[in-house]
């Protein structure tokens, strides 16, 4: 089966497309590198001994889109294609909604075209907001604090009118908790541009002595440590979770929403106790004031997804940071251009 991956070399993109590999899918890779480099398309080469097709081009080319999906006999799309800097979508929210919820448009537009009617679409914990309580179910309210997770839910609202007018579609909403790791082989992982906005880039960076100190965004939270607690999943696993939704209800109409997430929440100063461990290198850190729209505690239900799909995460902590560890110590300076 030929699928369509938007943000293919992406981070999670890059992760999914070689299990896509590993399972006999084609995936036929779109970006327009905004967040990626193409040199991800070797190291997916050196890995799986397949080099996919790279299409270079953005989601709101329509005309590129619906010429692709011909081309290439797309029968299912899965779309990664986004921004997603929180920071960066409060002091450029039109860049967000126009990335993220227009360029979503045009691409179901360019799906109707080519009659293409199965979509797993990237989402986020982000649509749940502050939660009143942890864990985390799909059928908690949702709710945006910033214009990245508005972006997101927007786009989960424009999908589920635009499946009630279209109910022969198969439309697949994942939201994501906290994506961390990297592929055990080192080849590949995360490589953000510029300032890590998330955790573990940035310890991993301090570890490999690309950044002198991490900063823990608040130390007073109500919980047992004081600091932050998040769901974190391996990549790996993330990725697993997107073949089981195409195995599982890519053929079966409806909308489909699943957490995807392990289930354990874990502290920023436990992960930095992991990382350690993993690196055997200090990691050093200071205590400064809460990050502002930082929830103190948020992780999944995951039993919706291991029932439905038949998926859950396998992947702990200790191994999400050795993994982590080996692609950044391999790689200190993440792809080369
Ligand atoms: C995790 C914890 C911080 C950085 C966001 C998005 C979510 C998804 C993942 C895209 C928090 C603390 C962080 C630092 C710190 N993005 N922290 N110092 O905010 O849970 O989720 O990224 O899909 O949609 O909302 O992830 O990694 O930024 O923060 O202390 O330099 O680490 O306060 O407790 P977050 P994060």
């Amino acid at each position: 089966m030929n699928v369509l991956v938007t943000g293919g070399t992406g981070y999670i993109g890059s992760h999914t497309c070689l299990q896509m590999l590993e399972m006999g899918y084609t995936p036929v890779l779109l970006d327009n590198f905004s967040n990626s480099k193409a040199s991800v398309l070797d190291r997916i080469e050196e890995v799986s001994g397949t080099r996919p097709v790279l299409i270079t081009g953005d989601i709101l080319d329509k005309n590129l889109l619906v010429e692709t999906m011909k081309r290439y006999g797309i029968s299912a799309v899965i779309h990664f294609a986004g921004l997603k800097s929180v920071g960066e979508s409060v002091s450029e929210p039109l860049k967000y909604y126009s990335n993220n919820v227009s360029g979503t448009l045009c691409l179901v537009e360019a799906m109707s075209e080519c009659n293409i009617k199965t979509l797993i679409f990237s989402s986020s914990a982000t649509v749940y907001g502050d939660p009143s309580t942890v864990p985390i179910n799909e059928g908690f309210p949702t709710s945006a604090t910033n214009p990245y997770g508005r972006s997101k839910l927007m786009v989960e609202e424009c999908l589920n009118d635009f499946y009630k007018a279209n109910p022969d579609w198969s439309i697949t909403l994942l939201r994501y908790f906290n994506p961390v790791g990297a592929h055990p082989s080192g080849k590949l992982g995360e490589d953000p541009n510029g300032i890590p906005n998330n955790l573990m880039p940035f310890i991993s960076q301090v570890a490999v002595g690309k950044r002198e100190c991490l900063n823990v965004f608040g130390g007073d939270y109500p919980t047992p440590d004081g600091t932050g607690v998040r769901d974190y999943i391996h990549v790996m696993d993330l990725a697993r979770g997107h073949i089981a939704a195409l195995n599982k209800v890519g053929h079966s109409k409806g909308i489909h929403i699943y957490n995807l997430g392990t289930g354990r929440g874990s502290s920023v100063l436990e992960m930095i106790e992991a990382f350690e461990k993993a690196s055997n290198k200090k990691v050093a850190y200071k205590m400064v004031d809460r990050r502002p729209g930082d929830v103190a505690e948020c992780w999944a239900d995951p039993q919706k997804a291991q029932k439905e799909l038949g998926w859950y995460a396998q992947l702990e902590v200790e191994q999400m940071a050795i993994d982590t560890w080996r692609w950044q110590s391999n790689n200190p300076n993440g792809y080369h251009d």
